[in-house]
């Protein structure tokens, strides 16, 4: 036939493929997003809890007890990953007192600098992503997230390796944003991390700080809702519970690890 033009045709398909699976795939995480969201990160370092409280009304403390205080135990080794300043850690300390092994992980060495300088009773800091862990098989207890696992650059990669290296029953808590499966709460969410909260940070941190909260917004775009985060859990992990705080606007995961083979 010559009429057609085959390579046309080919560009043509190729790109319905790519639409195709873009609308059809379900999100796997910040992929291409992830170094400049990383970059922000960086940058949020110096007044990083302060932003936390003012944008969460001083929500994410509470959440960050609630989930340490269902899921660690003092004769647990823990990793806590994405650990950024060491938020999670301190709020261990404080509600659980010292743990047998305590391991802080993060990408951004000035976190696990900062980490360093306010995180306690620390055994070792690593510098490291979720998706590949430099740790044998069967480590930990307990695996915990603070309002980082969103920031995955890739959600699947990094649950596999979370139970790669939690022990048989061994617990993994994630603590974060919400990102609710009813359109309405999703909707007002997102326009809370789209305009509110940087309107937030601009009154009480100034308007330099303001635009380094919009990725927030993105991250949440790119994130997993509450059906979809389970289904991912439930995958790889028993007993998986989401509980959903503030209206669907922040969660609270525990899953139990469940032995392969
Ligand atoms: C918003 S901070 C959370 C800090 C702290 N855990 C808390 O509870 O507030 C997110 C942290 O996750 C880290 N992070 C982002 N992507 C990561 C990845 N792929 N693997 C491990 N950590 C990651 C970032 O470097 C950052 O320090």
């Amino acid at each position: 036939m010559d009429w057609v033009d085959y390579q046309s045709l080919t560009t043509l398909l190729n790109s319905l493929i790519i639409q195709y699976e873009s609308v059809m795939t379900p999100n796997v995480g910040l992929e291409e997003v992830w170094i400049s969201t990383q970059e922000t990160l960086a940058q949020i370092i110096p007044f990083y809890e302060k932003g936390n409280r003012i944008i969460s009304f001083g929500f994410d403390s509470r959440l960050r007890r609630d989930g340490i205080v269902k899921t660690v135990k003092s004769g647990d080794a823990v990793l806590d990953i994405g650990c950024g300043p060491g938020t999670m850690s301190q709020s261990l300390s404080r509600y659980i007192g010292d743990v047998e092994l305590m391991v802080l992980g993060d990408p951004l060495i000035p976190m696990l600098e900062a980490a360093k300088r306010s995180a306690l009773n620390v055994n070792l800091h690593i510098n490291c992503v979720f998706e590949y862990l430099p740790f044998k098989e069967e480590a930990f207890d307990v695996v915990m997230c603070g309002f980082s696992f969103r920031d995955a650059r890739n959600y699947k990669e990094a649950l596999g390796e979370f139970q790669r290296v939690l022990k048989n029953n061994g617990r993994l808590l994630i603590v974060d944003i919400g990102k609710s499966d009813n359109f309405l709460i999703r909707w007002f969410v997102g326009l809370y991390f789209r305009f509110i909260a940087g309107a937030l940070i601009w009154i009480f941190l100034g308007v330099k700080k303001r635009s380094l909260y919009s990725k927030i917004y993105y991250t949440y775009r790119k994130y997993l809702t509450f059906n979809q985060l389970e289904n991912l859990l439930k995958a790889q992990f028993k007993e998986v519970k989401i509980q959903q705080k503030m209206l669907g606007a922040a969660m609270i995961a525990v899953a139990k690890k469940q032995k392969t083979g």
